[in-house]
């Protein structure tokens, strides 16, 4: 794994060179708008960009978070945890699955950070696959799709290509919360009105399109198990997730699950800390719909 300073300097040129580069990289794919936004919010954007822009193995993700004003130096505080609970995270779960192939998750390899007044940016593996979300949406599409050409246009739609349609044919609609950035959904269906959903809170949109879609479960038993053996190390190294919902887990084409946004992670004292349970909570959610 590379590994950089923490905070970028503009003098230390020679001591940064990584730095530089990187940081190049990403803005001149930005400024030419070479990427792909997954999600725009108050406190930032999350954007990939192409192999031939990262120079790498990968596509690189890079995570933005726009630096608040030091009176709110929450922001800040809490992306640098992201940072070190993920580089943790990644560090113990690859170790251990290196000792027992097939038995954890995978974790996004953080490339490294970049740091100036204005925002803080870190930059991880790109994962091509869905989240548990996503896939849950193309579950209900599908129960209603009447076409091919509709059965095409949710297998390859992407989370807002998803919504989008869900939308404009009616399955659900969505409205705006004051207090939260992520997207409420009210589903509707002919016969009843289903109260408003979150993607925290997704088993209604499972159940509406069926567990089961041509029979291929939301997700199998032993990927249930590979999430709760990657929770549960997690949790016996202090660590906690603490943000464990569907658009936090991805599932890659050939099956291998990935869990990744160690935004609220933190470090605790006892696994019992709420933030633990509230993981384990999600993992009981998971099992359910597991087959
Ligand atoms: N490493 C990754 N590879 C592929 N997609 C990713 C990766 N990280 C995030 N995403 C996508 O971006 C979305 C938002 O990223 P996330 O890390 O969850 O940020 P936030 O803190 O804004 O929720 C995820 O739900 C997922 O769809
Ligand atoms: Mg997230």
């Amino acid at each position: 794994m590379m590994h950089f300073a923490e905070s970028f300097d503009e003098a230390g040129h020679e001591a940064h060179e990584p730095h530089i580069r990187m940081q190049q990289q990403i803005e001149s794919a930005f400024a030419d708008h070479r990427y792909r936004s997954v999600g725009e919010g108050s406190t930032g954007h999350v954007r990939i960009i192409s192999k031939k822009d990262s120079g790498g193995e990968t596509p690189w993700v890079v995570k933005t978070r726009i630096a608040e004003p030091p009176s709110h130096a929450t922001t800040k505080r809490t992306f640098k945890t992201e940072w070190q609970m993920h580089q943790q995270a990644y560090t113990l779960i690859t170790d251990a699955a290196e000792k027992a192939p097939g038995q954890f998750t995978r974790i996004p390899k953080p490339i490294g950070t970049l740091e100036s007044a204005t925002s803080h940016q870190s930059i991880l593996e790109y994962i091509e696959g869905e989240t548990l979300f996503e896939r849950a949406l193309r579950f209900l599409l599908l129960r209603y799709a009447a076409s091919e050409e509709d059965e095409q246009n949710i297998a390859t739609g992407n989370r807002e290509e998803l919504v989008n349609l869900a939308v404009s044919e009616n399955y659900i609609d969505i409205f705006s919360s004051e207090t939260q950035n992520d997207i409420r959904f009210a589903l509707r269906q002919p016969s009843r009105t289903i109260p408003a959903l979150t993607e925290e809170h997704f088993e209604e949109i499972v159940a509406a399109g069926g567990k089961r879609n041509n029979e291929i479960p939301l997700l199998s038993h032993k990927q249930h198990r590979q999430l709760e053996r990657t929770i549960a190390l997690l949790h016996a190294n202090t660590i906690s997730h603490a943000d464990f919902h569907p658009s936090n887990i991805m599932m890659q084409k050939d099956g291998t699950m990935v869990i990744i946004d160690f935004g609220l992670s933190r470090k605790v004292t006892t696994s019992t800390h709420k933030t633990c349970r509230e993981d384990l909570e999600y993992l009981q959610t998971y099992k359910k719909l597991s087959l």
